[in-house]
């Protein structure tokens, strides 16, 4: 009897060295954790239980079937983030580098059925060389039963992908499905090729991190959602994002006690520059109107002429959408609207409320632009607030011009409230543009034609630069003197907590991707 829980104990003992204490070391030597202590840091302490500790490869190929480790390179199974169960696996790179076997996508396939059934997040740790090399198609098979998974558990539960080492091939399509990424700068690396094959078929020559590092990713792909300076730092900001996120579509997220008080927030009423070509940073909008130190920004390195992220507002959990009049005067072109509608379709999947906030003039013109398909990447915001079912509401806090204004959560695309600040200006066009439209020919025929293009421009600011005209016809519910504007989102949401609305029957929409 002693014998048999000898037996189990050292096979525990042997699932835990993993690849061998040689191997953990060079993990260290790299400044990154190993599998098992990415996980130790990321579950509340005692909560973690392991699925398929077990687990081996059945290759027998490149003699492999002398290879036989315990686990197969991956850590798998489930745990609870202050107290909320999650489902994890995390890649251990000391076992063939992490390599992705048959049955090593076989245990992350389990956990990813069981987070589905049980309706829970998905986090996963990728830390891996890729494919498993000896396995051949197996292994590419794998892969395609993850990707599959992701698909199906898109908009079911919440999906999180860190990037805490390679990540490279075919292997990057997982994350990419997920509903977050989070990058490791200086350890961690996407590409779909990597450096060599890159000079190979186009003779660049490249870095793996300036290829597909953490910044490069943050910056010109914005395939990541966030970065973090060291594996720490990268597990602390997953459990951050998880306490914005229900466990499920049929969830809300969780909402912190919240003890009304004075909510008046004098330091937004002359926030706005007199002169309206100044620009002013929307965080500090952000700021002022949510709940103290709540805002979690997403994509921040990527389009920042458009802000999004979480915070909470008395305690609830909103997803936020600002043009930021810092950035490009905050306009909208085709890579900020691809990251407003990213964000606006996982809000409205997870039943998030959405805040948007409007500062914009208009779309970016250029040949850059309109080639690279602005007409496709603006479609996409305005058909993801268009369908958003989730509470919305619109504070407009300078300009609203042009098409821009539609696609910013009007009125008529289905929002629930629309604000406005005094110092709105709603029209089809700046004065400038309109006027030099509108009135060619007065202006062409005068002795002094700057003169009366001033005087028309004056005349139609003075018409258009107001929210008041908007106001009238009901597309602005209110104007709202921008001290007041947290008491009532605060109240616009509570009352629009039960809120139901219904799409039209269908198979899905055909999103302009
Ligand atoms: C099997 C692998 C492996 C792999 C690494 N190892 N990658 N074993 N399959 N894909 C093993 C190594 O043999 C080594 O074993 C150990 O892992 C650590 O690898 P090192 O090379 O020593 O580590 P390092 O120097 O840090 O380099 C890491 C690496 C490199 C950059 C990831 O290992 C590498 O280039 N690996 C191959 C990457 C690759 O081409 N993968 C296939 C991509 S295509 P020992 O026993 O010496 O410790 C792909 C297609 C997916 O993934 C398609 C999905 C649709």
């Amino acid at each position: 009897m002693n014998d048999k829980l000898q037996i189990l104990q050292d096979k525990i003992a042997e699932a835990m060295r993993g690849g061998g204490q040689e191997r953990i070391d060079d993990q260290h030597r790299k400044g990154k954790l190993t599998a098992r202590e990415r996980l130790h840091f990321l579950l509340d302490p005692g909560s973690f239980e392991e699925i398929g500790m077990l687990v081996t490869h059945r290759s027998s190929d490149f003699g492999m079937e002398n290879q036989l480790i315990l686990g197969d390179g991956v850590v798998t199974g489930y745990g609870t983030i202050n107290g909320r169960l999650v489902y994890v696996f995390s890649q251990d790179f000391t076992v063939f580098g992490g390599s992705l076997s048959e049955t090593h996508a076989e245990k992350i396939c389990k956990i990813m059925d069981m987070a589905m059934k049980n309706g829970a997040p998905i986090i996963g740790l990728n830390d891996s060389g890729g494919a498993r090399i000896q396995e051949g198609v197996n292994s590419l098979g794998g892969y395609a039963d993850i990707f599959y998974r992701n698909v199906m558990a898109s908009g079911v539960v919440p999906q999180i992908s860190a990037i805490m080492g390679p990540c490279a091939g075919g292997a990057v399509y997982s994350p990419a499905i997920t509903d977050f990424i989070l990058m490791v700068e200086g350890t961690s690396y996407m590409f779909v090729t990597g450096p060599n094959v890159v000079k190979t078929v186009t003779n660049e020559e490249v870095s793996a991190e300036d290829l597909g590092g953490a910044m490069a990713h943050a910056t010109k792909s914005g395939v990541t959602h966030f970065t973090a300076d060291n594996g720490l730092e990268c597990i602390a900001l997953i459990k951050k994002l998880l306490s914005y996120l229900p466990q499920n579509c049929e969830d809300t997220p969780p909402a912190l006690h919240y003890t009304p008080g004075d909510e008046e927030r004098p330091q937004l009423q002359y926030l706005i520059p007199e002169d309206s070509q100044q620009p002013y940073d929307m965080r500090e909008v952000i700021h002022g109107i949510v709940d103290e130190g709540s805002f979690l920004e997403v994509h921040k390195d990527y389009a920042d002429n458009i802000v999004v992220g979480f915070a909470r507002l008395a305690g609830k959990v909103v997803g936020i959408v600002g043009n930021q009049p810092i950035s490009l005067a905050g306009v909208l072109d085709a890579n900020s609207s691809r990251k407003g509608a990213r964000f606006v379709r996982f809000c409205d999947s997870f039943n998030i409320p959405l805040l948007v906030l409007v500062d914009v003039p208009g779309f970016l013109p250029g040949t850059d632009q309109e080639w690279n398909g602005i007409i496709v990447h603006g479609a996409k915001l305005l058909y993801a607030f268009s369908e958003a079912t989730v509470p919305r509401v619109t504070l407009i806090t300078r300009k609203a011009y042009g098409g821009a204004y539609d696609v910013m959560n009007s009125k008529h695309i289905g929002a629930d409230l629309n604000f406005a600040w005094p110092t709105a200006e709603i029209a089809v066009m700046g004065a400038k543009g309109a006027s030099e439209i509108i009135f060619r020919k007065e202006i062409q025929a005068a002795q002094d034609p700057q003169a009366v293009l001033a005087e028309k421009e004056r005349e139609y600011q003075e018409k258009f630069a107001n929210p008041y005209r908007t106001a009238a016809r009901g597309f602005v519910d209110e104007v709202i003197q921008p001290k007041d504007t947290r008491r009532k989102l605060i109240k616009a949401f509570a009352m629009l907590g039960n809120k139901v609305a219904h799409l039209p029957r269908k198979k899905h929409g055909n999103i302009p991707l």
